[in-house]
């Protein structure tokens, strides 16, 4: 088995170096083999996605990603943004289904901002489209405006759109998700305005039928967000579009305590995936040592499981985050009275010592 780890930049590369110690740690026969990508990219080549490192993602069974992006790439055209990579690996090797899971560990109920009878039991699957919607769809960019009150001003536009079998990929994933968790399922749209909307909500229904044994529901996007903190429970697992899903889903991470400890799995259909933490490069405080790995480690767990066909070393890697977290060790971010403030490495070390 071959895995493609790249780094990125930020807190990105201090993250994964933690990651590949407990990947190492497994002591299975897995080929690592390491890529630039982002920022650091740009810096060695020129390209946020140079040509090799997705060749090497391509050819692996699997991706660990760290994150991209940095203030000082701000003023970079749009194509040569660190952002660009992950878009492109997302598009280039057909990553449509993303899976970020808001789980809220009984040790770190005191680091959510929500009171804590709220987000006890949180578990929460969140599907999310990764390929289509007004992310990567065309028409899109900047012209004089044509017709309307302000015509002839200067005008940005995007294409929000979806075709049936985009959808009907997605809804299949989730549906079986569902299958294997409470067998429930929640699609999040914004039917009540837009035709995109419609046409998905009607899609996923029509797929529901080969699902019968899973409750469907649908809901406004806007009325997702307010149930997300409202009553978080009563979600099992959500489907939605890749800009619905990217909002929702930083909100989601946010009942669990920190966006540190969140994992995220993107598949194509051949199971192919790449693996990245749910948070990005943190440019604020890279370099510092202080960085929660849990989420990459946590993303290593997911790779295991769903590329690499390695459930039982998965569920070693969950237990002995849990482990870790039980020990009273924590990183700044989900650190709370009574617990022991450690950093990125020692943090690792908890998780080495309970593996
Ligand atoms: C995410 C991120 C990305 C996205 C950015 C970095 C392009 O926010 O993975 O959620 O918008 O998808
Ligand atoms: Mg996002």
């Amino acid at each position: 088995m071959k895995i493609a780890v790249l780094p990125g930049d930020g807190i990105g590369k201090e993250i994964v170096a933690e990651a590949v110690r407990v990947i190492n740690a497994l002591n299975e026969p897995f080929e690592l083999e390491f890529a630039e990508v982002g920022g650091a990219a740009y810096e060695a080549h020129g390209h946020p996605l140079p040509e090799p490192t997705v060749r090497l993602a391509q050819a692996a069974d699997a991706v660990l990603f760290g994150a991209v992006g940095d203030w000082k790439y701000d003023a970079l055209d749009s194509h040569l943004r660190p952002e660009q990579a992950i878009l492109g690996l997302r598009s280039q090797m057909k990553l449509f289904a993303n899976f970020r899971p808001a789980v809220c560990y009984p040790e770190l109920i005191a680091a959510s901002t929500l009171k804590p009878e709220i987000v006890a039991g949180l578990d929460l699957l969140l599907v999310r489209e990764l390929t289509g919607d007004i992310y990567f769809g065309q028409p899109r960019g900047r012209r004089d405006a044509p017709d309307g009150d302000f015509r002839g001003a200067p005008e940005a536009f995007d294409t929000m759109r979806y075709s049936r079998p985009e959808i009907e990929r997605i809804a299949r994933v989730a549906f079986e998700a569902a299958r294997k968790r409470q067998r429930k399922l929640t699609s999040v749209d914004k039917a009540n305005v837009l035709a995109t909307s419609r046409f998905w909500r009607e899609v996923v229904s029509d797929v529901h039928a080969s699902y019968a044994d899973v409750a469907l529901d649908h809901m406004y996007v806007d009325n997702a967000a307010m149930q997300l903190v409202r009553a978080p429970r009563s979600f099992d697992v959500i489907v939605t579009g890749n800009m619905f899903g990217d909002i929702l889903s930083d909100e989601a991470a946010m009942l669990t305590g920190s966006i540190g400890m969140l994992p995220s799995a993107s598949l194509n259909e051949r199971a192919q995936g790449l693996y990245e933490p749910s948070h990005g490069s943190a440019p604020d405080i890279a370099g510092k040592g202080i960085a929660n790995p849990l989420a990459t480690i946590l993303s290593v767990a997911m790779m295991l499981r769903h590329s690499l066909n390695r459930v039982d070393q998965a569920a070693r890697i969950e237990g002995a985050v849990k482990s870790a977290l039980a020990s009273g060790v924590r990183t700044s971010d989900i650190w709370s009275e009574g617990t022991r403030r450690v950093d990125t490495s020692e943090m690792t070390d908890a998780v080495l010592a309970a593996l």
